[in-house]
């Protein structure tokens, strides 16, 4: 389901989220490592930790988080590349280096991932729009579901995080209360366009297209505060709507290109499990395609939604 954007079949076909949903492994052209925030991460991270003081440089344990199927073990090959860097920001001074102790730690964040209270400072940077399972709608018999996928990550992470700890967040969001906002379904529309080429050409039928749903909600700065407010365990001292350009080189082409790879690395699991590895190149193809043609007419902007709290 993608927020209020693809239509709902009443018979879902399942989709265990926990082992599909993950980012496209290795470092290939396709892969998610070649597709990702992660080197802008670092680099911040670096220049933070890399600031010298009279004092001597901090200890810090980061921990990185993702589902256990994530491909982990690129994460950790690019380590030495991340140590350099870190090096090069901090100067040459062996004793100005800040010392820093990566691991892993494999789990859906809708659940507990760190012992009680040892936790500073949480990011989380696009990846609570993806909900813990395909909901059948909006709602379901037990509420609303991005509600309380949200509930369950504020209420897991207040066990971790020390009193006075931060924690920012990040992910797509719509700048409207009402379910529909074309920044946010804008890139959906063409995937559907995508797949309606695919029917077209005898590649896929428009049933399987019809029950391919994914567990993707976009909440409104409304939803957000009314959960961190009945949750009850942080402070929200901020939340706002932005937008990113995607358009970022101003080459359509260029753009259009690494567009459609980032959202190739995201969606191919899921993809290739509902309708089986054949399609995602033509599929592609054509995404490609549309998101260049849209770029050439317009600045195409994702929504973003911005939150920092405080543990009280
Ligand atoms: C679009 S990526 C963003 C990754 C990274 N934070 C960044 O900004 O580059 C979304 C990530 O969220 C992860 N993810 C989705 N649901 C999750 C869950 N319930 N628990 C932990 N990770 C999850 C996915 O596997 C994926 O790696």
């Amino acid at each position: 389901m993608a927020s209020s954007l693809l239509h709902c079949s009443d018979k879902l076909p399942f989709m265990d989220v926990e082992a599909i949903l993950h980012m496209k492994e290795g470092l290939g052209e396709t892969s998610y490592a070649q597709n990702s925030s992660l080197q802008a991460i670092v680099g911040s991270i670096g220049r933070v930790c890399g600031r010298r003081s009279s004092q001597p440089p901090p200890e810090f344990s980061v921990l990185l988080n993702d589902l256990p199927t994530n491909d982990f073990n690129t994460i950790f090959f690019s380590l030495p590349e991340f140590t350099d860097r870190l090096k090069a920001a901090a100067g040459t001074d062996e004793w100005g280096r800040p010392m820093m102790f990566l691991s892993g730690v494999p789990g859906s964040f809708y659940g507990r991932l760190f012992p009680r209270r040892s936790v500073h400072f949480i990011c989380s940077c696009s990846s609570l729009h993806w909900l813990s399972q395909v909901p059948p709608g909006l709602f379901d018999e037990a509420g609303r579901p991005f509600q309380r996928d949200f509930g369950l990550f504020l209420k897991s992470r207040a066990a971790e995080v020390v009193p006075g700890g931060r924690m920012v967040l990040a992910m797509l969001g719509r700048q409207t209360e009402g379910y529909i906002d074309r920044r946010t379904t804008f890139l959906w529309e063409l995937l559907s366009e995508s797949f309606a080429a695919l029917v077209s050409q005898g590649l896929v039928e428009q049933d399987k297209v019809d029950a391919y749903n994914v567990p993707f909600y976009a909440p409104s700065i409304g939803e957000v505060e009314e959960e961190v407010r009945r949750e009850g365990s942080f402070r929200l001292d901020c939340v706002q709507t932005y937008e990113i350009s995607l358009s970022s080189s101003g080459d359509a082409k260029e753009d259009g290109r690494t567009v459609s790879m980032a959202i190739r690395a995201i969606q191919e699991s899921m993809l290739s499990h509902h309708f089986g590895p054949d399609v995602v190149d033509a599929l592609f193809h054509r995404y490609t395609e549309l998101v260049t043609e849209s770029m050439e007419r317009e600045e195409v902007k994702s929504v973003q939604i911005g939150v920092v709290l405080t543990r009280l």
